[in-house]
């Protein structure tokens, strides 16, 4: 029964959602397990670009069902606008499960975090994911399972509305959170059991993870890090299933990006960043703000390996690195005269480290949609061959472009 974690190996952004959809060709199942509308996933296929946030990625293809576990913070007003950009694409709705003890984000998130501050302090989505976590560790989050007692809902909503500002009329979000209930209903329930029982099964099940290693509320670059598990170890924290994976799959660009605030040691503000930019499109796919970019940064690739125990890697837009002079990769970070090999714990220091760069030589050729390893340019294998190495974990695929097609195979290793 292959179980199969796909996770972001740096800030999110790593293009998770091509990679997944590729690998569910065949899965019975796609699971999402943390983050909630802050994902912006991105999938071209036949019918157009989709822009996903909480529809798990998979769950385009027709043989695979889609489930959001608990971890997840369901925005029902997201979901649903989700689905009927979908619809519009003329798509056939997908097959979805949801866990009745996924906590809900509501109005009053949102006005929140850009009540508190917190939305330009740390660069958030705006998307009220932290308050939501909030109440939910706070223990008086409202769970989709609480939307079966009408009484119970009211209540909590006049809570909430005593305690914070609360934006909207109580009386609407009730009735649509009714109404969103009663259309779902038959796919409201234990999804840990739907899951347990898949597996016992032996269908394939993915699990897709949201934002990235670096991005990991305790293994992240706190504070500046969202509100969830986005590792590995948020697949047992977000479903309650405890699985045996087979694949532990760490996506990462050929390049790195961030957005929001923090410490981000590679980043490029001249012409490299600009290339990177331009070339790989990069902005963001959830709130349009143009990404940071930089090189690769061996220092905290080789931590998220530590972290997840990866099988092996998908190495991603690596099209998007064609026609510079030079690759260049950063193997350790220099941090007050000292030479660091490890990535630090503490966002002031990883904000003074000073990259110490290998440089490979670069390439001119467009493989844009390239299918074969063999066939890209000397440099490019070399490239891949060499961060290999480096990590210590093989590269099974590499994305040539955003079309679902465009992607390099070259097996488990
Ligand atoms: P939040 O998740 O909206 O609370 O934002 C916290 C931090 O995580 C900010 O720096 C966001 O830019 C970042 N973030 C959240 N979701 C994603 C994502 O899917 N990709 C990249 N960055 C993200």
């Amino acid at each position: 029964m292959p179980a199969i974690a796909v996770v972001g190996a740096q800030w999110g952004d790593e293009a998770k959602g091509k990679v997944v959809h590729h690998l569910c060709r065949a899965a019975g199942l796609c699971v999402r397990f943390n983050g909630g509308a802050n994902a912006g996933h991105t999938v071209e296929d036949v019918w157009g670009t989709a822009r996903l946030h909480l529809v798990p990625s998979g769950a385009l293809h027709r043989g695979c069902r889609g489930v959001i576990g608990h971890g997840v913070a369901l925005d029902p007003w997201g979901l649903e606008r989700e689905l009927g950009e979908l619809m519009v694409q003329g798509r056939p709705e997908p097959n979805l499960y949801l866990s009745e003890r996924a906590h809900l984000v509501l109005p009053h998130h949102r006005s929140r975090e850009e009540a508190e501050g917190v939305a330009d302090r740390i660069g958030t989505t705006r998307r009220g994911i932290g308050p939501a976590y909030e109440d939910r560790v706070a223990r008086r989050g409202l769970r989709l399972a609480d939307l079966a007692d009408e009484r119970l809902l009211r209540e909590h909503l006049s809570r909430s509305a005593a305690g914070t500002g609360f934006p909207g009329d109580r009386d609407r979000i009730a009735a649509e959170l009714l109404q969103f209930r009663d259309r779902f209903s038959d796919r409201i329930g234990d999804a840990r059991d739907r899951i347990a029982r898949a597996l016992a099964d032996g269908a394939e099940v993915v699990f897709e993870g949201a934002q990235g290693t670096l991005l990991d509320l305790d293994l992240g670059t706190y504070p500046y890090v969202t509100s969830s598990t986005t590792t590995v170890h948020g697949i047992g924290w977000g479903t309650g299933v405890r699985v045996n994976l087979t694949r532990v799959i760490g996506v990462t660009k050929a390049y790195t990006t961030r957005v929001g605030e923090g410490p981000f040691p590679t980043e490029d503000r001249g012409t490299v960043g600009e290339h990177l930019r331009e070339r790989g499109g990069e902005y963001g796919a959830t709130t349009g703000r143009p990404r940071r970019c930089g090189w690769l940064d061996l220092v905290a690739l080789r931590y998220a390996h530590a972290v997840n125990g990866f099988t092996s890697l998908a190495l991603t837009k690596l099209d998007v690195l064609s026609g510079l002079d030079e690759v260049a990769v950063a193997v350790a970070y220099r941090i007050g005269g000292q030479l660091v090999e490890e990535f630090p714990a503490a966002a002031e220091e990883l904000a003074r480290a000073t990259p110490v760069y290998e440089r490979l030589p670069g390439w001119d050729e467009d493989i844009a949609g390239a299918h074969d390893f063999a066939a890209l340019p000397a440099p490019a294998r070399g490239l891949v061959r060499w961060i290999e190495d480096a990590v210590g974990v093989p590269v099974e695929l590499i994305g040539t472009g955003p079309g679902a097609q465009a992607i390099v195979e070259r097996g488990a290793g």
